[in-house]
């Protein structure tokens, strides 16, 4: 199967960052950057909970897309703070970041609640993007890959293989978020591949234990982004990469020229790539 199937994807992850008015004025600015163009790369935004309904106001019929950086695994209850799943397709939204290092680092969030927030995610028509990488001390210990399909294998805990066709990941080294040190594009495109051949490697495994049937890669056609300190300078060396289908980008995705400059550079590849025979 060729690997040209995959479409670049740049999601914006803007974190704690834009009031409304804030927000309204950079969606403004990337719609005014991309309409009309040929060629763009699959574009989801993520802004804050209160930024989503506007947002996705703006971008109806643009092919822009709204995802969420966070929810609860429970579709409603007493969890004061939080939001379901339910509550965002509700409104529209149609991808959700799960499992990000601030959330995992900062909120507690584990290898076990990522899982049961991926399965909602998945029962609610929600496509995650899923976030896994190493610290730096994981990284100087020679763990990176250890950890990487660890988070990987508890992340898919008891998940149907179908999962592959809803799911987007996200390799993001800790050391590399929002420090300015990107990782280098031929080692974040080494583990990008690693975490494909992981999660087909699981999946075999999974139904060769159930049934000893044929076994197929079911993760050929499932998106792995790289994020850490991408910028329009470095996306054009990430991009080009044959296991790296896109970004997901912090900082630089709350400054419109910062973030169309990165669009522009997956446009460019998907213009150079060949038409599929
Ligand atoms: P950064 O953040 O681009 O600011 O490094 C990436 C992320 O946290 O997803």
């Amino acid at each position: 199967m060729s690997k040209t199937t995959r479409k670049k994807i740049i999601a914006g992850n803007w974190k704690m960052n834009k009031t409304r008015p804030e927000a309204r004025q950079l969606v403004e600015a990337i719609l005014a950057g991309t309409g009309g163009r040929q060629h763009l790369p699959v574009v989801i935004l993520c802004p804050p909970f209160t930024s989503l309904a506007d947002t996705i106001d703006a971008v109806r019929d643009t092919g822009i897309q709204v995802g969420a950086q966070n929810m609860h695994d429970k579709t409603a209850g007493a969890f004061t703070g939080e939001i379901s799943a339910p509550m965002l397709t509700d409104i529209g939204v149609t991808h959700v970041i799960i499992g990000h290092s601030e959330r995992r680092q900062l909120f507690g969030e584990t290898n076990s609640s990522v899982n049961l927030k991926l399965k909602s995610a998945l029962a609610h028509k929600l496509t995650p993007i899923l976030c896994v990488g190493e610290t730096l001390d994981e990284r100087d210990a020679n763990l990176t890959d250890s950890v990487v399909r660890r988070q990987v294998a508890a992340a898919l805990h008891d998940i149907d293989k179908s999962a592959t066709d809803h799911l987007i990941m996200a390799y993001e080294p800790v050391w590399a978020i929002g420090t300015g040190k990107v990782c280098e594009a031929d080692e974040a495109d080494r583990v990008c591949k690693l975490i494909r051949a992981t999660i087909s490697g699981f999946f075999q495994n999974q139904e060769a234990n159930q049934s000893g049937s044929q076994r197929h890669n079911c993760g050929d056609n499932m998106p792995v982004l790289y994020g850490g300190s991408v910028t329009h300078e470095n996306a054009p060396q990430l991009l080009a990469k044959p296991d790296i289908d896109g970004a997901l980008v912090g900082g630089a995705s709350i400054v419109a020229e910062k973030f169309l400059g990165i669009i522009d550079s997956a446009q460019r590849l998907v213009q150079l790539a060949p038409s599929p025979v």
